[in-house]
C-alpha cells in the first residue's frame, strides 16, 4: 500500500510542477483544466508501478506516464462531446464550458503534448510506436461504439470488441510502456499486456454498471448517460438476451431513438427493467472472469510473486470502486 501512495504522491507532485499553458492560453487552458483536474490517474499508476516491477528507474517512465495521462484525456475531451456528456469528475466538460471548437482543437493540442512526453525516456521509439497504435485502436473501438447507438444489432462478442479497442488497450499498453522503459524482456511485456487487458474489460464493464446505478456526486458523470445515448452496453445485451418478449420489445423500441419519452423516464423505465432481469449480477460475474484471467497472466510474469503485490493490490482496489 505505501509503494502505491508513494508513487502516486510522487507523480502528482511532479505534474502539479509542469507548465500546460503557453501561448496562446485560449489553446492550453481547457487542457490544464482536465490534466489538473486528478482524475484517478489510473495509467500513470499502471505504467509506474510496471516499472517498478521490473526494477525500472521512476524517472525513466514519470513522462510517459504523464503523456498516456494527457493522450487519456485527449479521448476524454473528445468523447463528451460525442456521447453530450455535461460532466466528468463532477465539472463541466471542456465542450460545455468553453465550446464544441474549442474541445476538439485543445483535444488535439493534448494529443499532440502527449506525443512530446512519451519520448522523453531512453527508449523513445519504443514508446512511440505503442503510443500510436494504441490511439489508433481507441478511434477504431470509439468508432464501433458510435456505429451502435445506430445499430439494431449487436452481439456480445462485437461488444466486448469494442470494449477492448475503446478502453482495455490502454490499460494494457500502459503497463507495457512501463515494463519497456525497464528494459523487461518482451515475453513479460506480452503478458504484463495480457494482464492489462483483463483489468481493461474489468474496468469498461464497470463503468457501464456504475453509468445506471452510481451518484452523480460520488462517480462525477451523470447517471444513466448510456441510456439516454442508446449505448449498447452488456447491461443492454444481457436484458436482450434475459426478456420477455414483451421487454425486449420495449427494450428495443426504447433503444431505437425513435421514441419521444423524457430522458430520466427512459433511465428509470430501462433500469427497472434491467433489475427485473438482474443483468447487473450477470455482469458483474463477467467482470470477476476478467479479473480471474487478469491474475493468470500476472502470474506467468517470471519475477518472484512478492515483486507482484504491489500491482496485484492496486487491481484488487480498482475492481472496487465507485467512481
Ligand atoms: C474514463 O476513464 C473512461 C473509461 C475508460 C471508462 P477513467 O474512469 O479512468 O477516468 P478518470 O481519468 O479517472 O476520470
Ligand atoms: C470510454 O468510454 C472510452 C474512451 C473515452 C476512449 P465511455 O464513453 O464509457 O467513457 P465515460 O463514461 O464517458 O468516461
Ligand atoms: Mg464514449
Ligand atoms: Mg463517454
Ligand atoms: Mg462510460
Amino acid at each position: 500500500m505505501e509503494k502505491i501512495k508513494q508513487l502516486k504522491e510522487r507523480f502528482d507532485a511532479f505534474v502539479d510542477g509542469v507548465e500546460f499553458v503557453k501561448s496562446p492560453q485560449g489553446l492550453y487552458e481547457p487542457v490544464a483544466y482536465t490534466v489538473l483536474q486528478k482524475g484517478k490517474r489510473l495509467r500513470p499508476m499502471l505504467c509506474l508501478l510496471a516499472c517498478d516491477l521490473f526494477g525500472g528507474e521512476y524517472h525513466e517512465a514519470k513522462y510517459p506516464a504523464l503523456a498516456l495521462e494527457t493522450a487519456h484525456n485527449f479521448t476524454l475531451i473528445h468523447d463528451d462531446i460525442m456521447d453530450q456528456a455535461p460532466i466528468r469528475r463532477g465539472m463541466a466538460t471542456v465542450y460545455k464550458k468553453w465550446n464544441t471548437n474549442q474541445a476538439i482543437l485543445s483535444g488535439d493540442a493534448a494529443l499532440f503534448m502527449a506525443y512530446d512526453f512519451i519520448t522523453r525516456t531512453h527508449r523513445p521509439v519504443e514508446t512511440l510506436a505503442l503510443l500510436n497504435q494504441v490511439m489508433l485502436e481507441i478511434c477504431e473501438g470509439q468508432q464501433m461504439d458510435m456505429e451502435f447507438e445506430t445499430r439494431a444489432e449487436v452481439s456480445i462478442p462485437e461488444y466486448l470488441e469494442m470494449i477492448r479497442l475503446k478502453t482495455a488497450v490502454l490499460l494494457a499498453t500502459s503497463l507495457q510502456i512501463g515494463a519497456v522503459v525497464a528494459d523487461a524482456d518482451e515475453e513479460d511485456q506480452r503478458n504484463l499486456y495480457d494482464f492489462g487487458i483483463g483489468i481493461g474489460m474489468a474496468f469498461q464493464l464497470q463503468d457501464d454498471i456504475l453509468d445506471c446505478y452510481s451518484d452523480v456526486k460520488v462517480f462525477g458523470k451523470v447517471t444513466g448517460g448510456d441510456i439516454v445515448e442508446n449505448k449498447k452496453t452488456l447491461m443492454y445485451l444481457k436484458a436482450l438476451e434475459l426478456a420477455s418478449s414483451e421487454q425486449k420489445e420495449r427494450l428495443t423500441a426504447l433503444f431505437s431513438g425513435e421514441i419521444a419519452i423524457n430522458p430520466q423516464r427512459k433511465i428509470d423505465e430501462v433500469i427497472a427493467i434491467y433489475d427485473e432481469l438482474h443483468v447487473k449480477e450477470e455482469v458483474e460475474r463477467l467482470m470477476e472472469d476478467y479479473y480471474r484471467q487478469a491474475y493468470i497472466a500476472l502470474d506467468t510474469v517470471k519475477l518472484p510473486e512478492e515483486q507482484k503485490v504491489h500491482l496485484r493490490r492496486y487491481a484488487e482496489m480498482l475492481s472496487g470502486r465507485d467512481k
